[in-house]
């Protein structure tokens, strides 16, 4: 007979649970359900119960609890999540970084034929393994960070035969690291060099034959694509997203970076997401807010490319779902530190507390369609991360340098 594991964390000054918070929206400190002098009970890899300590102990003691007794102070929070990331990429671009510094643009550096070309080149000669373990130590480092899911993306591959080969290589990840690893598909990042100009056959190729092995393999149920200039225009994207769609895939966009475009058609195909959203104006922000569509902001790539931050208080004031993600990756989003980026995005959009850790918690995991985190109560998964402080406040406050001393991941200490 299987026995059943508990375990009682405690006391923790302040448990900040995320519940009860609206999907949409602005919203205020005070809103926040904050437990003080709280105890944590994980049953196995989930939440039991979270209560005043002296409360619960009675109960822990009985059932034969194993007892975590904490001596400093403690915040906790619900294990972080980001939503938006390309950690599975081989090689670096630290010249395009250079280059950007010394005056060119992003844009012209895809132009010509740099920028994610480049790290096309450069993952397509990492092997499977090689891809792996890279993006393991990656997501390791995130976990350290208080990351516990991290959503990763394909696309940097561009054919059926790459594309796979990332894909799996995410899969053998997840396989070893304790961080959740959600894979997403994003073939259509840009258009690869031997379909130049003729996106939609390239298009068509991935939706007719690599979707129904992704289904078939389990490698990954979101589809995402990039609409730009230099990547695919919206009218290229409708009938690949439709397909996706009746396949059962979710959808979420890369859209709104440089030019607008991208959020309109996340919206009419339902998209669970849209990301990036930095050249937004006052009618892409209405028309998010009135839809399911979780805008994404990702400040790391504003930080990169040293460009306009996603409009976060226009959207949230407009009624939008707002999530903030670190885009990782080797070319916009280099540094990867998701924290420091909500904190700095929280200065310059003026986002309260509550807003900046709902969209790294709770709204990040409907971001990613996942109702099993992003809170801390019963029943949901036993992520959990304490940062050494008495004051919630202190995390965005210390601007992503105040790192978390313990994170569990489905009630085991990492
Ligand atoms: O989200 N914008 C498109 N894709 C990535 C960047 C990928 C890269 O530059 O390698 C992004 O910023
Ligand atoms: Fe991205």
């Amino acid at each position: 007979m299987q026995t059943i594991k508990y375990t009682f964390i405690g006391p923790i000054r302040q448990v900040v649970t995320m519940k009860n918070l609206p999907l949409k929206g602005a919203l205020r400190d005070e809103q926040l359900h904050i437990i003080k002098e709280a105890g944590i009970m994980i049953k196995d890899d989930e939440i039991y119960d979270i209560g005043p300590y002296w409360d619960l102990y009675p109960e822990a003691q009985s059932i034969g609890a194993e007892m975590l007794n904490l001596k400093d102070d403690y915040v906790a929070l619900p294990g972080i999540i980001d939503c938006h990331t390309h950690i599975c990429f081989g090689g670096s671009r630290a010249q395009d970084y250079a280059m950007r510094n010394a005056g060119k643009s992003y844009l012209e550096i895809a132009k010509a034929g740099g920028g994610i070309w480049d790290t096309v080149t450069q993952t397509r000669k990492a092997s499977l393994e090689k891809l792996a373990q890279l993006t393991v130590k990656r997501a390791n480092r995130h976990l350290k960070d208080g990351i516990t899911t991290i959503e990763v993306k394909s696309g940097y591959g561009l054919s059926i035969e790459e594309e796979l080969k990332m894909l799996k290589a995410i899969k053998l990840a997840n396989e070893n690291t304790s961080a959740d690893l959600i894979p997403t598909c994003l073939a259509a990042h840009i258009p690869p060099k031997d379909f130049e100009g003729i996106p939609e056959a390239y298009l068509e190729i991935i939706s007719d034959q690599l979707f129904p092995i992704l289904k078939d393999q389990s490698l990954s149920n979101r589809i995402d694509a990039f609409i730009e200039d230099t990547a695919f225009s919206a009218a290229d994207i409708q009938s690949y997203f439709n397909k996706a769609k009746a396949m059962g895939f979710d959808i979420t966009v890369h859209g709104n970076q440089f030019h607008t475009g991208g959020s309109e058609v996340a919206v009419n195909i339902g998209a669970i997401s849209c990301d990036h959203l930095e050249a937004s104006t006052a009618k892409e922000t209405a028309l998010l807010a009135q839809s399911d569509t979780i805008a994404v902001a990702l400040p790391g790539a504003s930080l990169g490319l040293g460009m306009a931050y996603t409009p976060a208080r226009k959207l949230l004031d407009a009624g939008a779902s707002l999530a903030i993600a670190s885009d990782w990756n080797p070319g916009s989003a280099p540094m990867g530190d998701l924290l420091m980026q909500a904190a700095i995005l929280g200065t310059f959009e003026k986002l309260s507390n509550a807003e900046i850790l709902a969209a790294i918690t709770t709204r990040a995991a409907a971001a990613l369609n996942l109702s099993d985190r992003g809170k801390l109560v019963h029943g949901l998964q036993a992520d959990i991360v304490l940062f050494p402080t008495a004051d919630y406040r202190e995390i965005t406050y210390q601007q992503g340098k105040l790192k978390p001393s313990m994170v569990f991941k489905n009630g085991v200490k990492v």
